[in-house]
């Protein structure tokens, strides 16, 4: 979760920190996915769902197959449990290395990426091939240090003879791009929907990315399972739900509900036969029990995972620790059934409409370039927050983009029933039987009205709900009031502080006032000034004074410059907080 905090890397300041950055950013090269052949795998599947379609692109939703979540979290979980992981020598031969991993049997696909070193990610078409490479694999020779022995799927590649061969290998990359590089393509882009959709095609996940969140998942629950050998490590959150961007943070879940089913009445004859457990007085203290002792087991078993901090008195206790070799920060949960459902239905809403994703990324976008957003946990928006004003937003067009909840739920089956805590969950998982939108507004049209919309919005006395997509009374004094849509009695926004609320109101109608002007209208109208999306983003007050006065703007690239500035000082702030210690906030 992206307001937990996160570990600092022993000994590298940040300054080092971020030359290395530059440094690997610039070595970086385009993604390659290898796609070896494996009839009738995921891998086969994308590999069709890949091919253009000639639709609008955004890059994405083509890619997505309309599959249900749940079909799409079990495939890709299943790929990951073929899959390996492996940190590799600098000078490395791509043909030779996989040569030498053929013997353990066929590839389905690999990558490679560098995160301070040089990895690659390996998928075997069966799981009897990772078994196999376990067993060859030695462990480490003995240093000066004792190693734990454990056998993960987690390897460390040597060479024995040092090679004079240059390192050949393409680099999938798994960061955002600069900001410099954004700005550049940005100014480039035909339209003010073109500068959104590039947006959402820069900073969404990409495939490479999303592999490699499921595996390091896959790999937590290899040490999970030792405890619990029917466990699920569920990833959810932004890293699923179709709106993380390169860099979020892996809100990890780990289901136990096989575990528990096992102990669902089974009887035979007059028997019945049950386990023997220990009890705990609360399910509050059982989850505590069982994150504690996984912490401790990640801490001291898992190679690759650092900074293992137990946060057990969190309003959802958690384990948060940071796994070097993906570069992932890792918040992991139990007992947090809902926010997985809450997951499901953004995937939901995300594959409905392609103008949805691309109109949050740059919500989310505007809002961390402004400061109204913050990984460090207090009276901001967040996210998660800001994503369901989009949704709300989209729900009250005419004719609506999106469906309100309740309508998801009228449509239904039997399957879809779902009651976690007492709560109603139930909605249409099924994402071929949601009408699609008849509304044909332009994202240009829609990002100047969502502006519009809550620059005007009466936040005094009404609510946000997506449930009935309409505004409602609010039913207490908090500034920001957004209903959580299954624990409906809750806010999800309740951390807004009014002053924080005032400052999006203030900059929502700034932003409006700039789409507003026709000289931002479009490429061809501005010369070399900042336009669109671009002028949204630069520091508040900038725009006004520079379009006040037109004679006397400031040269372009000045503002290039401010703008850049102030990304910097975000980015700055980022990663103070990914490297640095944050603070601990509850969830509603
Ligand atoms: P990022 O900022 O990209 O990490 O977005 P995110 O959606 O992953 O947010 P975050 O990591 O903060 O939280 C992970 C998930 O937990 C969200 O997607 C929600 O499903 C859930 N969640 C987060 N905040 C709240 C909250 O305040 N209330 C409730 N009910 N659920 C929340
Ligand atoms: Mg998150």
């Amino acid at each position: 979760m992206c307001r937990f905090l996160t570990m600092a890397v022993p000994g590298v300041g940040l300054l080092t920190r971020l030359h290395l950055y530059a440094q690997r950013r610039s070595r970086v090269q385009r993604p390659v996915l290898r796609l070896l052949s494996c009839p009738g795998t995921v891998a086969e599947d994308l590999r069709r769902d890949e091919q253009p379609s000639g639709s609008v692109e955004t890059g994405f939703e083509d890619k997505i197959p309309k599959k249900r979540f749940s079909e799409m979290q079990n495939e890709r979980r299943e790929q990951a449990q073929r899959t390996v992981l492996i940190h590799c020598p600098e000078k490395i031969s791509e043909k030779k290395f996989l040569k030498y991993l053929s013997q353990h049997g066929p590839i389905n696909n690999h990558f490679f990426y560098e995160s301070f070193s040089l990895y690659a990610v390996v998928e075997f078409c069966q799981k009897e091939s990772v078994r196999s490479l376990q067993n060859e694999t030695h462990a480490p020779s003995k240093g000066m240090e004792v190693a734990i022995p454990f056998r993960s799927r987690f390897f460390n590649l040597k060479l024995k003879n040092q090679t004079s061969e240059r390192s050949c290998v393409q680099m999938s990359n798994q960061l955002p791009p600069s900001s410099k590089k954004l700005f550049e393509v940005l100014r480039d882009a035909e339209s003010v929907d073109d500068q959104l959709n590039t947006l959402l095609k820069e900073f969404q996940l990409t495939e490479e990315n999303t592999k490699l969140r499921y595996l390091t998942c896959s790999l937590i629950e290899d040490i999970a399972a030792a405890y619990f050998p029917d466990c699920v490590v569920r990833p959810f959150g932004s890293s699923v739900n179709t709106f993380g961007k390169l860099g979020c943070d892996l809100d990890m879940f780990l289901d136990l509900s096989e575990t528990r089913n096992l102990s669902t009445n089974k009887t035979s004859g007059n028997f019945l036969m049950e386990f023997q457990v220990k009890n705990v007085p609360s399910e509050r203290i059982a989850t505590q029990k069982i994150l504690s002792v996984i912490g401790e087991c990640l801490d001291n078993f898992s190679p690759g995972c650092v900074g293992v901090q137990k946060i057990l008195n969190a309003r959802c206790p958690l384990v948060r620790f940071s796994h070097q070799a993906s570069g992932f920060q890792c918040d992991l949960t139990t007992n947090n059934r809902i926010a997985l459902t809450s997951s499901e239905l953004l995937y939901i809403y995300g594959a409905l409409d392609s103008r949805v994703r691309a109109l949050v990324f740059t919500v989310r976008y505007w809002a961390r370039a402004h400061s109204l957003t913050s990984s460090i946990p207090g009276a901001w928006i967040t996210n998660f927050s800001l994503t369901m004003m989009v949704i709300f937003f989209l729900q009250t067009r005419s004719p609506p983009i999106l469906p309100t909840l309740d309508s998801l739920q009228t449509l239904a089956d039997a399957e879809d029933k779902c009651i976690i805590e007492g709560n109603n969950c139930t909605f249409v998982r099924d994402l071929n039987r949601i009408k699609p939108s008849e509304n044909t507004e332009t994202l240009e049209l829609l990002l100047k009205e969502f502006f519009e919309y809550f620059g005007n919005f009466a936040f005094n006395k009404n609510s946000i709900n997506i449930r009935q997509g309409r505004e409602q009374n609010k039913p207490d004094s908090s500034p920001l009031y957004i209903q959580n849509p299954f624990e409906t009695s809750l806010n999800i926004s309740k951390n807004v502080s009014q002053s924080q609320l005032q400052k999006f109101v203030d900059l929502a109608q700034e932003s409006t006032w700039i789409l507003q002007q026709e000289d931002l209208g479009g490429p061809s109208m501005s010369g070399n000034q900042p336009w669109g999306l671009v002028a949204l983003l630069l520091p508040s007050g900038a725009n006004r004074k520079s379009l006040g006065k037109k004679k006397s703007r400031k040269p372009a690239n000045e503002k290039v410059k401010v703008l850049l500035e102030s990304i910097k000082s975000n980015r700055t702030e980022n990663f103070t907080n990914t490297n640095g210690k944050r603070n601990i906030s509850t969830q509603t």
